[in-house]
């Protein structure tokens, strides 16, 4: 099928070691960005609008197997051109109000762009899915360059993600033919989660004695 020569093979190793190069030096700064934000918040309110922070750069497997997905051509520059998400960051936080908060700060900075958000708490997807999802642009800068580069960045609560990676596992197993009976209990949970989760930011805003925030971001 894509057999390859040797010296073909070290051009993609190569070229691939410098991609990751690029996205894992864009999550360090993303990650730099969140931490800043998250300890000032600690120290100015005591207070941690987020859990924990996780990140990853793709791997060569999930690449080729999104581009055969997606049907475009096998190749790095397509890869960096038509996904979104070659460098992920997934921050978790206890409570709804928070997400938007960090969503806020982190676009309203100058040099972080805004390239598309997608709000699945708002609008959730049919089979329950809920997270903010930002992708933004940043500069790397470089010896002699700089380079702009997209993050995916998905923001949730602990509840969501709960919920999420439950689904991701069913969703591998079954490879999109779940049966309908566990795809429906999953969406039931999905909606106790929604229910659980505005209850305990409800609770959060009264021990912290802050009145409803207006849950929009500026986009
Ligand atoms: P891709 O799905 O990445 O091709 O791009 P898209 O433009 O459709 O983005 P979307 O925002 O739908 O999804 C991006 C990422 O969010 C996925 O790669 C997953 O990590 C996560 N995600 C989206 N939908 C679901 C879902 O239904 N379940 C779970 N567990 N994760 C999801
Ligand atoms: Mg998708």
């Amino acid at each position: 099928m894509y057999k390859i020569q040797a010296d073909e093979l070290e051009r993609y190793i190569n070229e691939f070691t410098s991609i990751q190069l690029l996205y894992k030096s864009a999550l360090r700064e993303i990650n730099t960005k969140l931490e800043i934000l998250n300890d000032e918040f600690q120290s100015m309110h005591e207070y941690n609008p987020i859990e924990h922070i996780k990140s990853r750069v793709k791997t060569p497997k999930s690449i080729i197997d999104k581009l055969i997905r997606k049907g475009f051509p096998l190749s790095l520059d397509v890869a960096r051109k038509e996904l979104n998400d070659l460098a992920g960051v997934r921050v978790i936080c206890s409570f709804i109000d928070d997400i938007y908060m960090i969503a806020d700060m982190l676009i309203s900075q100058d040099d972080v762009t805004l390239i598309k958000m997608t709000d699945y708490i708002k609008n959730p997807k049919p089979n329950g899915y809920r997270s903010l999802h930002l992708v933004v642009e940043i500069p790397v800068y470089f010896s002699n360059r700089m380079e702009r580069v997209r993050v995916e960045v998905q923001i949730r609560t602990v509840a969501m993600d709960f919920w999420a990676s439950l689904e991701h596992k069913l969703r591998y197993k079954y490879d999109g033919t779940a049966p309908e009976d566990v795809v429906e209990e999953l969406r039931e949970c999905s909606e106790q989660i929604r229910i659980l989760d505005e209850k305990m930011t409800q609770i959060n805003r009264t021990i912290r004695g802050t009145t409803a925030r207006n849950l929009s971001v500026s986009e």
